[in-house]
């Protein structure tokens, strides 16, 4: 077969194609295996976690996935820690991490940044966040824990609730679902959160067939997927802006009271208030269940840009 994933970057989910997707699915499956305990195929590697931007799950989970491969981390949160603080570019400290490690996974505010140091390293460098653009590792792992729970992606309905104006992993789950072919998208949220124009033209491109929603009672009933996000406070230009749209959603049990049975409600985490904790105990609750599949899709994207899938079986 031929290697899709071997030694690429990965910027954007659309950087591959749906049969690469599906291989990283089904290595992500045999890894679950594994994420309690260790397969040492990447003791020679050194992973760099550059995370100029916070984060918990995502510099975390892809620690914890190169630890259980045997491999080894380097990296820093922030950027008081580090040289930037005292004037150096990026394009510096990424040269530098380029030369200890053997990959790099990036985060920063800016769009683009992931881009960037890809052009100068010489190793793959992951996206793991840039502004409100991508965040493609979460998209991959927001599409395995639908494949995951409900068995297939074509043809499910999928409601997408909250800040989809300024979400960078609400454009990484669109552009992802075009490689598949659900049968509907309701993009549901306040008027002024609704996604860029540049957004929506990726799901008109892919003929997918969307809807505007305001109030989820409309459509709660079809849908079998609905995924939650924050609201992005740090990424509003203007605060009377974020003042006018915080707290205009917030999933209860009231909201799911004419669901169906087996809806499933996702959400990249963290939540702020728009996920009651009484929703935690349902059925539907999968976000946390997402948020521990990251380690084993993080396993398997390692393994597979590294090259060590077949040492695996
Ligand atoms: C997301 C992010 O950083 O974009 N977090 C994550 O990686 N799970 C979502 C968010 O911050 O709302």
């Amino acid at each position: 077969m031929e290697r899709c994933w071997l030694g690429r970057d990965v910027l954007s989910i659309l950087d591959f194609d749906r049969k690469c997707i599906e291989e990283l699915f089904n290595l992500t499956l045999i890894m679950e295996k594994y994420s309690r305990t260790r397969l040492n195929i990447l003791e020679d590697k050194v992973l760099a976690l550059a995370f100029f931007e916070p984060s918990t799950r995502t510099r975390l989970s892809f620690e914890t996935a190169m630890k259980r491969l045997g491999g080894s981390t380097i990296g820093f949160t922030g950027e008081e820690a580090i040289s930037v603080s005292k004037g150096e570019s990026i394009a510096d400290t990424v040269r530098m991490l380029d030369s200890y490690a053997d990959a790099i996974v990036i985060r920063h505010s800016l769009e683009g940044v992931a881009k960037y140091a890809a052009e100068i390293a010489n190793n793959p460098v992951i996206n793991a966040g840039d502004g409100t653009q991508n965040h493609p590792t979460q998209a991959m792992l927001d599409l395995y824990t639908i494949w995951r729970e409900l068995g297939e992606i074509d043809g499910i309905c999928v409601g997408i609730l909250g800040d989809l104006k300024y979400a960078r992993t609400v454009k990484s789950l669109i552009e992802g679902l075009t490689l598949f072919r659900p049968s509907k998208i309701y993009l549901i949220s306040p008027p002024a959160l609704r996604p860029r124009r540049e957004v929506l033209a990726i799901l008109e491109n892919a003929g997918l067939k969307y809807s505007h929603v305001e109030n989820i009672d409309e459509v709660i009933r079809e849908l079998d997927v609905l995924y939650v996000v924050r609201i992005q406070k740090e990424r509003f230009p203007d605060v009377v802006e974020y003042e006018r749209v915080k707290g205009s959603y917030r999933i209860t049990l009231e909201t799911l009271k004419n669901c169906k049975d087996t809806l499933i409600i996702l959400h990249p985490l963290p939540r702020v208030d728009e996920i009651d904790p009484q929703v935690d105990s349902t059925r539907h609750a999968r976000y946390f269940k997402q948020a521990a599949y990251g380690v084993p899709l993080r396993m398997a994207l390692l393994t597979l840009i590294f090259g060590r899938e077949d040492k695996v079986r």
